[in-house]
């Protein structure tokens, strides 16, 4: 059966299934949200992880995305949230976890995940990527074009957390409506 499962009774095992779901995050929309809740049903512990080494110029620092997710997800206990550098499939790994989730919105989403997961399959086949597909009130969301909106004075309610929001205003010095 261990040969079947690929479970071998050890200290993995007895810590059950660890899940690892990177991404940007800058910041987290109730779409990421959607996913962390979905995610955190299918394994025994997930991890939020944010990548730290990005090219592009995030709105919000490392730390600041860490603590506008923690705040969202303190009560999930199963969720915690951490950063990560270097290569994805060796974060996965110092974790302990074997399953990477990623969110897909549309079909345009599926061909660079594809990318990701195969590659990520070729550098480690004993992790597997696991596609989970937003609720359907968030398939439009994403963090560029929450942005975008709150910054041309649109409505962004129930697309952020409130907490969200609010950071999203002050950093981006949009009044209230
Ligand atoms: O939210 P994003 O920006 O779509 O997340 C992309 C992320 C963080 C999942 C991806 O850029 C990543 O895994 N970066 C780590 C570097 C790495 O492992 N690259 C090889 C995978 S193809």
């Amino acid at each position: 059966m261990e040969e079947l499962t690929g479970r071998s009774g050890g200290s993995a095992s007895r810590a059950g299934i660890v899940g690892v779901y990177p991404g940007s995050f800058d910041p987290i929309t109730n779409g990421h949200l959607d996913l962390i809740l979905r995610g955190s049903r299918i394994v025994d512990r997930l991890v939020v992880a944010v990548l730290r080494n990005e090219h592009k110029k995030p709105l919000f620092s490392v730390e600041e995305r860490v603590e506008m997710l923690q705040e969202v997800v303190q009560a999930i206990p199963s969720v915690q949230v951490d950063s990560f550098d270097g290569l994805l499939v060796d974060y996965t790994a110092r974790q302990n976890a074997t399953v990477i989730f990623r969110g897909i919105r549309a079909i345009s989403d599926y061909e660079y995940e594809l990318q990701m997961a195969l590659m990520n399959r070729r550098l480690a086949p004993d992790i597997e990527t696991v596609f989970m597909m937003a609720g359907e009130a968030y398939s439009f969301i994403s963090s560029r074009i929450v942005k975008e909106v709150i910054r041309l004075g649109g409505n962004i309610g129930g697309l952020v957390p409130p907490s969200v929001e609010a950071r999203l205003r002050q950093r981006l010095l949009v009044p209230e409506p």
